[in-house]
């Protein structure tokens, strides 16, 4: 069975989901049949043509009016910035991905869903009262077809969870801290420039190491609720354009070795999290990373552990692809349930 999707802001999430659903042979669940973007659509041809991240596009894309052409596949493009008034009834929409980061809250969310489409899925872990925030792989079991929006989390939640899950199964977690080095995004200007809400968001990305804000702690707290204020995070920019490294500081309940750590998470990720966790202990650097779509790859040659139970771990991360089919999976999954 296909189910009628669409895009609603077609930037490095949106084209990323776009460009895995044809990647990764989703086409025959998914039909993507809008793009809304409010931008013009001989721009949006082009960015979906050519990206330097993750190369030309596997197809050829033309346009012919107001649709874009992929091979024989036809997609609206819209240019709509009022959810209220898109067309997902005309156009039968079963699931909104929301890519724009917009906005986070389930009012507007809600109109995409009085508009017509069925169900909606954030790119963005949003607010606490989506229907579900999900992990796949954690607990994507959760969802149900009476779910009307839900969250896909974040990038680094992805990452982070399903190793903070099996650390806690296996040692107890008293408390951590964590940073996330992550690549630099369309948020921050290439020079200098103004922006409303943050002095550090007006510095050059490419130029500096940027801290930013990062709701990673509350992203644990709603995902692993027993360990609720136990974790404190920070975030850093980089000026590389995708693949970021997430640094975590874990307290355990017992006494450990490196080998033990290491042992538990290349085993997982040789049997339950196949596919979605990675374990490595070649030499690597962030770029050997781009277009994983693994959500997370933990580097073991830099495990450590200090006095027994401090555990130094690092875990690679594609920021865009791997969470862009972490959305296809939840999606897939979410569509499916009965
Ligand atoms: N990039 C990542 O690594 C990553 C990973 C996981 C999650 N996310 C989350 O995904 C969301 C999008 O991030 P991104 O990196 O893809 O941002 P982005 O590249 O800036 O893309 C967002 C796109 O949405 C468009 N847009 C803005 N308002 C819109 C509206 N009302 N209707 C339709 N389109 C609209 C923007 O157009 P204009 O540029 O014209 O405003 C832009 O093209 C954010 O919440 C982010 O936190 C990002």
């Amino acid at each position: 069975m296909s189910f009628r999707i669409a895009i609603n802001g077609y930037g490095r999430i949106g084209q990323s989901v776009l460009r895995a659903i044809y990647e990764g042979g989703w086409q025959s669940q998914f039909k993507v049949v809008a793009l809304n973007e409010l931008s013009d659509i001989a721009t949006v041809a082009y960015l979906t043509r050519y990206d330097t991240t993750h190369g030309r596009f596997p197809l050829p894309i033309t346009q012919d009016g107001d649709h874009l052409l992929i091979a024989n596949d036809r997609i609206q493009v819209l240019n709509e910035s009022d959810p209220a008034r898109l067309p997902w009834g005309e156009l039968e929409i079963d699931l909104v991905l929301e890519c724009s980061g917009a906005f986070s809250n389930r009012a507007m969310a809600m109109q995409h869903i009085q508009s017509g489409a069925k169900r909606l899925l954030f790119s963005q872990p949003a607010e606490a009262d989506v229907d579900a925030t999900i992990v796949y792989g954690y607990n994507h079991e959760q969802l149900k077809p009476a779910h009307k929006i839900v969250s896909a989390a974040s990038c680094t939640t992805n990452c982070i969870i399903p190793v903070l899950d099996l650390l806690d199964r296996a040692f107890g977690i008293e408390n951590g801290v964590t940073t996330t080095i992550h690549s630099a995004m369309n948020d921050q200007p290439v020079i200098d420039s103004y922006h409303r809400t943050d002095l550090r968001l007006t510095r050059s990305a490419l130029q500096s190491i940027i801290p930013v804000d990062t709701g990673l702690d509350r992203g644990i707290d709603r995902l692993l609720p027993h360990l609720a204020g136990r974790f404190q995070c920070l975030h850093v920019r980089v000026p590389t354009i995708n693949v970021s490294l997430m640094d975590m500081s874990i307290n355990l309940g017992r006494d450990t070795s490196v080998a033990e750590v290491n042992e538990l998470l290349r085993n997982a990720s040789e049997g339950a999290l196949q596919g979605l966790l990675g374990y490595t202990e070649e030499p690597h650097a962030s770029v050997d990373f781009n277009r994983d779509a693994r959500s997370g790859v933990v580097d073991g040659t830099q495990t450590r552990v200090s006095g027994g139970r401090l555990l130094k771990l690092m875990c690679w991360f594609d920021n865009e692809w791997a969470y862009a089919n972490r959305m296809l999976d939840v999606a897939g999954y979410w569509l499916q349930t009965r």
